[in-house]
């Protein structure tokens, strides 16, 4: 048994009320000017005001003590929604884009994620492996500690296995918690132009049993958009994973409500991402159905769209969490501090609203509320050190990192 006694921290941290947080909990932050925390085994044993944890009698029996100097302490941050297992950046498509092109019709002509596709689909394990590891490690530095990397660029079942297979490799050999999302319905492959069907067939009948039968990924996705897989097709697929016992997300709302936020209320997924389009009546549905939603600023902000209505979310009592969304084609950041950034810049957030939804709403995003996300008795003390007096800091020292120090179940795992 190992006892850590952390001192000397500004501590600010979501408080977990078993679900989600919305509404005006989801501004609700506990906050210890000068604080401290005792770990045991990676899992926290006392938190609060230094002078109180200190007179705790576990306090005694303390392996090490270890000085925040005074510097800010939150939790890691939960990125839980990633497509960075991928190979090949797309900086030539991203140029066409500032030129004006649209992303929707590269994508119909075969570029877009079906060039993604094809990298992923000729590069050698080690090479996927290789560059999905680059990306996971950048998010550590930036403060994310526990992390959802989703499939998506097979779109064969070999390949979709395949990155699951990496994916589940690297959540082994990186000190962050990774969960597996399947998304083999992230766009029509080109065997199957003109035959949507037959492709969501494949999904349902031989990807997702696959998947399930190795305990491949916790949650499945679906990009429900114009074009790309609509409404009745993304709900046969969900209807299915969620028959093999996977857990639900949808791509819903991002360029054209199609109806995606509608099924997420329907079939009461744990959470919608994206919602740029999303009517303020599904809004209210999903809210009732207690699904979170993730947005995805650096999302909007690389594609020049308007941003998700955020601080009406909240008052119409949608749990929010954020996340980078990671990906070589509509935002390419692994910095949960720049999303944070933009979340209180540019989508009306509180600072604090702001922190409880790149932790804990965010944990609750990927079924790991229970385990991470706050600063609680009982929580993994995954934590970070912050140059700053608050978590302010994240939004107002802009494009740097003020992340000193990231700790996961008590392990010092990344110091500048
Ligand atoms: O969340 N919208 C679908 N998937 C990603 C983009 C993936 C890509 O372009 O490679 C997204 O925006
Ligand atoms: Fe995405």
């Amino acid at each position: 048994m190992i006892r850590k006694l952390f001192t000397n921290g500004r501590i600010f941290s979501p408080l977990d009320q078993g679900t989600p947080l919305a509404g005006e909990l989801q501004g609700r932050v506990i906050h210890f000017p000068r604080g401290a925390m005792c770990v045991c085994n990676g899992l926290i044993e006392v938190v609060g005001n230094e002078e109180e944890v200190l007179k705790n009698p576990v306090c005694r029996r303390i392996d090490l003590e270890v000085d925040c100097r005074g510097y800010c302490v939150i939790p890691g941050f939960v990125d839980c929604h990633t497509h960075m297992c991928f190979v090949k950046r797309r900086e030539e498509e991203f140029v066409q884009r500032l030129e004006g092109a649209d992303y929707l019709e590269i994508l119909r002509r075969g570029g877009g994620i079906l060039s993604s596709v094809r990298t992923v689909r000729e590069a050698p394990d080690a090479e996927l492996h290789a560059m999905t590891r680059r990306h996971a490690r950048a998010a550590l530095q930036l403060g994310t500690t526990t992390l959802e990397i989703k499939s998506g660029y097979g779109l064969e079942t070999a390949s979709e296995l395949r990155m699951l297979r990496i994916i589940g490799q690297l959540g082994r050999e990186m000190p962050q918690d990774v969960v597996a999302t399947f998304l083999g319905a992230h766009a029509l492959p080109w065997e199957f132009t003109g035959n949507p069907d037959d492709y969501v067939d494949l999904v349902v009948h031989e990807m997702i049993p696959a998947v399930a039968k190795e305990g491949l990924a916790r949650f499945c996705d679906v990009f429900c958009e114009r074009g790309v897989f609509d409404a009745g097709q993304s709900r046969r697929i969900l209807e299915s994973a969620r028959s093999w016992g996977l857990g639900l997300k949808i791509h819903a709302d991002e360029l054209h409500d199609v109806g995606g936020a509608a099924l997420a209320a329907d079939l009461r997924v744990t959470s919608a991402e994206h919602l740029l389009r999303s009517s303020e009546a599904n809004i209210r549905a999903m809210a009732r159905a207690g699904v979170t939603g993730v947005l995805l600023p650096a999302t909007a902000y690389s594609m020049r769209k308007e941003y998700a209505p955020a601080r009406r979310m909240v008052e119409l009592g949608l749990p929010i969490a954020i996340a980078t969304d990671c990906n070589p084609g509509t935002g390419y950041t692994e910095s949960m501090p720049f999303v944070f950034g933009l979340s209180v810049l540019n989508m009306g957030l509180s600072i604090r609203e702001a922190l409880v939804a790149s932790t804990l709403n965010a944990a609750y995003a990927v079924g790991l509320g229970r385990k991470v996300g706050s600063l609680e008795v009982g929580k993994q003390a995954d934590f970070l050190l912050l140059d700053g007096d608050s978590p302010a800091i994240l939004a107002y020292h802009a494009g740097v990192s003020p992340v000193v120090e990231v700790y996961k179940q008590g392990e010092p795992v990344y110091s500048c």
